[in-house]
């Protein structure tokens, strides 16, 4: 869209504010509160990673941010335009790849994009060509006319995410983009979302899958039960959680009953956080203080029981383990469901 002057000192305090600026968002449904007083903020041109386990209220938030739901408190600015007042300004500047995939099963690929991307205004020989540039874009030039409907759920995922796109948007609001898709268009998506970025677009982007985050966010928000857990890059999340360290002991897979038992009397020795014990890997996972000084009480409990102790590592913490301190839940590696963690704070209730 056109840039007003009306916008210069708004930019400045898009500088200051950041891009994206949302504070002490509160949103309900009914009774229940999805998002309870949320703020963060989000630099241009950055990509911002949103995890949390099931109903922490990511959807719901992006869903604000994209004009779709109105909230109960809080302010949202973008690009220094107020949400709910400057709606239609905000629809104008972003992109957005929803959740569940919304395609029109009869049209073909092209026709899709063409559809998503004549809403934002699109016309003629430029319509024609931003379709055929996000179908490229998205490795789907070659099926432009293949039906949504006949497509595979990856090749679904990237031409949704085409739809997102093809209008340029300078925000770009992505909801767990790679959900379900095959390796291939998995890689495909984060070097399009790369690209995006480096082409100068802003992009809030939500994904329980861990490695994917920590591949290209910039910055990564972690919330839970629609509350703010810790927000930074990486390393400072890293930081942030500093009172614990895994330890992962491969042990004798023979002797899961041993280890089960051994397991439980494990659980209550001084300084042990969390043990999993996995018997088809043979592998028993501690969580331990930080401050715990030796692990030699874990061992003589191991072998009391006679579990044979293959190999010991020490890991360092990792975004996994800063997620599981904070939330209590454990993110699954094919980003379909998070499980909660026994005795953890997990789930969704009020
Ligand atoms: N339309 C709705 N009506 C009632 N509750 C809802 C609605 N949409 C979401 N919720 C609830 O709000 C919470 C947050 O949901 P959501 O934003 O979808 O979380 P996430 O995207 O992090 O999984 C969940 O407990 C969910 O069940
Ligand atoms: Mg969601």
């Amino acid at each position: 869209m056109e840039r007003t002057n009306e916008r210069t000192s708004e930019q400045a305090s898009e500088q200051a504010n950041g891009y994206v600026s949302v504070n002490r968002l509160t949103k309900r449904y009914g009774g229940f509160t999805a998002v309870d007083s949320l703020s963060f903020t989000v630099g241009k041109g950055e990509i911002f990673g949103f995890l949390g386990p099931n109903g922490a209220g990511k959807t719901t938030t992006l869903s604000v941010i994209s004009t779709l739901l109105d909230f109960d408190h809080g302010e949202v600015e973008i690009a220094g335009f107020k949400l709910p007042k400057d709606e239609f300004e905000v629809k104008a500047l972003l992109g957005l790849v929803p959740q569940e995939i919304a395609l029109y099963q009869n049209l073909t690929a092209a026709e899709n994009v063409a559809l998503f991307a004549s809403l934002y205004g699109l016309r003629g020989a430029k319509l024609k060509a931003a379709v055929e540039e996000a179908l490229e874009f998205v490795g789907l030039a070659d099926e432009r006319k293949k039906r949504a409907g006949k497509m595979s759920g990856g090749m679904r995922r990237r031409l949704n995410i085409a739809c997102g796109i093809a209008h340029k948007p300078e925000l770009i609001i992505m909801d767990e983009p790679t959900v379900g898709v095959d390796a291939w268009s998995r890689d495909h998506i984060l070097g399009s979302i790369r690209t995006l970025r480096n082409r100068g677009a802003t992009i809030i982007y939500t994904s329980h899958y861990m490695p994917e985050v920590q591949s290209i966010a910039d910055r990564i928000a972690i919330i839970d039960k629609g509350r703010l857990a810790a927000i930074g890059t990486e390393r400072e999340l890293l930081e942030y959680v500093t009172d614990r360290k895994a330890i992962l002991i491969g042990v004798d897979g023979q002797a899961a009953q041993c280890a089960e038992i051994a397991v439980s009397d494990i659980r209550m020795l001084a300084g042990v956080k969390r043990v999993r014990y996995n018997a088809e890997k043979g592998e028993i996972g501690l969580d331990v203080d930080l401050a715990l000084k030796s692990i030699s009480p874990i061992l003589k409990t191991l072998m009391d029981r006679g579990v044979t102790i293959r190999t010991i590592e020490e890991e360092a913490p990792n975004l996994e383990t800063t997620f599981l301190a904070l939330t209590g839940s454990e993110l699954s590696a094919d980003g379909e469901s998070a499980a909660p963690a026994a005795g953890g704070r997990a789930g969704r209730g009020a």
